[in-house]
C-alpha cells in the first residue's frame, strides 16, 4: 500500500470546481513535486491531502505514522518566540524538558537558525526567518510524511540550496515521504523522484515526469539542462508559465 494515496480527488469552492478526478499515489520515502500555474489548485491539493479540506468527492487513504504540514505562508502564534512556537508542538510528546531543547536546537539548526534568533517574536523575524521556524516545526515532531506548500519560496538561491540539503536530505535520509509544492522547477529537477504537474484548464493532472538518479545528488547542470529541455520541447510544460494555462497534448 502506498503512504498516501488519492483517489478520484473533486474538489469545488462555491460551485467553482477546482480539481477534478485526481488520483495520486506517494510511496513511502518517496518525494514528488507538484507543479501547476498560480491558482490551478495546488495548495488544495495539498489540504485535502493533508485531511485539512474535506472533497466534493473521492477519498484519500494515508498509511504511515505521522505527518506534518509547512503552509505557504508561515502560520506561526506571534506571541510565542521562534523557540516556544517549535515547542507547541512537542508539547504533548513525551519528552523531558532537556530532550525538548535538544530536539528544538537539532531542527533550528537544520534550518540554519542561530540561538539567538530562538528567542526572537515572529514580528522580529524576516520573513525568509519566519519560513524557516515553520520548517524546523514541521521537523521537530519527526515526521514520517511531510507536506510543503512552496516551503522555500522567500529564501534566495543559497540559502534555498542549503535548506534543500539540510531539512529535505535529513527526511529522506529518515525514509519519508513527501509531497512538495513548489513553483520552481530546479527546485523540483534537484529534489524530487518524481515531478507531477497540475493542469488548469483539465482541473486534474496533466501528466509527470520520473526524474533518474536520486534526489539531492544529481550534478545542477544537468538539473538545468533538463529544466530547459521541460521547458522548450515538453508539451506538458506549455502552460505553465502562462496564468490562463493550458491543456498539455
Ligand atoms: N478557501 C477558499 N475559498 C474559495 N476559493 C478558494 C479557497 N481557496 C482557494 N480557492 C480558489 O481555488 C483556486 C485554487 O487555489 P489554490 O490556492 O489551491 O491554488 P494554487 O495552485 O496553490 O495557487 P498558488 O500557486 O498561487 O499558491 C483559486 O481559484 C482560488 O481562488
Ligand atoms: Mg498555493
Amino acid at each position: 500500500m502506498s503512504a498516501l494515496s488519492l483517489v478520484g480527488v473533486k474538489h469545488a469552492y462555491f460551485g467553482q470546481t477546482v480539481l477534478d478526478d485526481v488520483s495520486l499515489s506517494i510511496e513511502a520515502g518517496e518525494c514528488v513535486a507538484l507543479v501547476g500555474p498560480s491558482g490551478a489548485g495546488k495548495s488544495t491539493l495539498l489540504h485535502i491531502a493533508a485531511g485539512l479540506v474535506t472533497p466534493s468527492e473521492g477519498r484519500v487513504e494515508r498509511a504511515y505514522g505521522r505527518h506534518a504540514v509547512v503552509f505557504q505562508d508561515p502560520r506561526l502564534l506571534d506571541w510565542k518566540t521562534a523557540a516556544e512556537n517549535i515547542a507547541y508542538v512537542l508539547r504533548h510528546r513525551d519528552l523531558n524538558r532537556s530532550g525538548r531543547v535538544e530536539r528544538i536546537a537539532e531542527v533550528a539548526s537544520l534550518v540554519d537558525l542561530s540561538v539567538e534568533d530562538l528567542t526572537k517574536f515572529p514580528v522580529e523575524l524576516s520573513g525568509g526567518m519566519r519560513q524557516r521556524v515553520a520548517i524546523a516545526r514541521a521537523l521537530a515532531v519527526k515526521p514520517d510524511f511531510v507536506f510543503f506548500d512552496e516551503p522555500f519560496s522567500a529564501l534566495d538561491v543559497g540559502l534555498r540550496l542549503r535548506m534543500q540539503d539540510l531539512a529535505v536530505g535529513a527526511l529522506l535520509e529518515r525514509g519519508a515521504g513527501m509531497m512538495f509544492v513548489t513553483h520552481d522547477l530546479m527546485e523540483a529537477a534537484r529534489l524530487a523522484h518524481r515531478l507531477v504537474v497540475l493542469d488548469a484548464d483539465g482541473r486534474g493532472l496533466a501528466g509527470e515526469r520520473r526524474l533518474e538518479g536520486e534526489p539531492l545528488q544529481r550534478d545542477i547542470a544537468l538539473c538545468f539542462a533538463r529544466v530547459q529541455d521541460w521547458l522548450v520541447n515538453d508539451p506538458l510544460f506549455a502552460g505553465l508559465n502562462d496564468s490562463h494555462g493550458r491543456r498539455a497534448q
